[in-house]
């Protein structure tokens, strides 16, 4: 089969497209022809692209752990799903990725393709939906009312975090580039703040929860506008490898999730929930367009890589 590889990690992360024999589901696994997958530009310096769960060196990782498409094999054991159902799902990061035209994955990391959703929009949800759901729900526990700052209101993962939070009754703040700020402000957020030229921490305060996609210097100062007893989260890798217990506390890595998805799937087809592809690329094209490389449409949401099988 094609897949798109990492076959050079220093000094830039390379990728390259290559013929790789076709995986075959094993006991309990599940075979993805793959129709989409999302790209998360970032995932290609993440640890367990690198390394394997044993922490041995990886290499020639197949990126791409958001996926739509079809069942191709179901492994022994698996009773819940059925070849040729559609679905989505993410991948666990120390597996193979979906930028290829087929992918293993586990039955616990899929669920059913939102019916309304084409498969380009369908793959643009896992990451950002499940990061968001579990940061806000899992890891800070979010209650109607409170007031919500969500950093990177217009990425991937910030368009989700505003829409999931306004379902859930909370009032959104939100931090984007000016030209991002209609849009931004259309996803639910009462208040836009253009990063760009206003500091945020001196025109917010007393929030409840931080929602941080950006990390950095944007990260340290939003300790400054939590009110007393607020919480943060960040799910910027730079807070990864700290020692400090607070910043440890607040970081998180999204992990695959059926029943979060199913939720998803079920917020997408009722029209609660919005997804926006900026573009689709080929596989031959999936390279460039993690080196953020190819034109973007919009200029919010996801890139989506297209197999061509379909
Ligand atoms: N820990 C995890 O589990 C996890 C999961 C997914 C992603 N991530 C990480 O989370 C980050 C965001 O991911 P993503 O997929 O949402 O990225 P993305 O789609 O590239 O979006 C990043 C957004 O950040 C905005 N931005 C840049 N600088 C900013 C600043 N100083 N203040 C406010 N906003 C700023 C940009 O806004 P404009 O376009 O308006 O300029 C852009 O929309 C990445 O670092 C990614 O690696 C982590």
């Amino acid at each position: 089969m094609k897949a798109v590889q990492l076959i050079e990690s220093q000094p830039v992360p390379v990728l390259a497209e290559a013929d790789v024999p076709k995986p075959s589901a094993g006991k309990g696994e599940v075979l993805v022809q793959v129709y989409t997958a999302g790209v998360t530009p970032t995932e290609l310096v993440w640890y367990p692209t690198l390394h394997t769960k044993d922490g041995q060196p990886r290499v020639r990782a197949i990126p791409g752990h958001e996926f739509s498409g079809v069942i191709a094999e179901l492994g022994d054991g698996v009773e819940d799903f059925a070849v040729g159902d559609e679905i989505y799902g993410m991948s666990d990061w120390f597996a193979d990725g979906a930028t290829a035209e087929y992918c293993i994955t586990q039955p616990s990391s899929i669920a059913r393709k939102p019916q309304r959703l084409t498969h380009a929009e369908a793959a643009a949800v896992p990451i950002g939906a499940l990061t968001a759901w579990q940061g806000l729900f899992n890891r800070v526990n979010l209650q109607a009312g409170e007031h919500l700052l969500v950093h990177g209101g217009a990425g991937a993962v910030g368009v989700f975090a505003i829409q999931l939070a306004r379902l859930h009754g909370a009032r959104v703040t939100a931090t984007a580039s000016g030209k991002n700020a209609a849009f931004v402000s259309e996803l639910g957020a009462e208040s836009v703040i253009d990063y760009a030229t206003t500091n945020f921490d001196q025109v917010v305060r007393d929030v409840d929860v931080v929602f941080d996609a950006v990390g950095g210097e944007t990260f340290q100062r939003s300790w400054g506008v939590l009110k007393s007893g607020g919480r943060l989260v960040t799910i910027a890798a730079d807070a990864e490898g700290t020692t400090d217990a607070r910043v440890k506390e607040a970081f998180f890595i999204v992990e695959p999730n059926q029943k979060q998805l199913a939720e998803i799937s079920d917020l997408l087809d009722a029209g609660r929930l919005q997804v926006f592809v900026d573009t689709e690329v080929s596989l031959a094209e999936a390279p460039a367009a993690y080196e953020r490389k190819v034109q973007r449409k919009l200029g919010y949401g996801k890139v989506v890589v297209v197999t061509g099988i379909k």
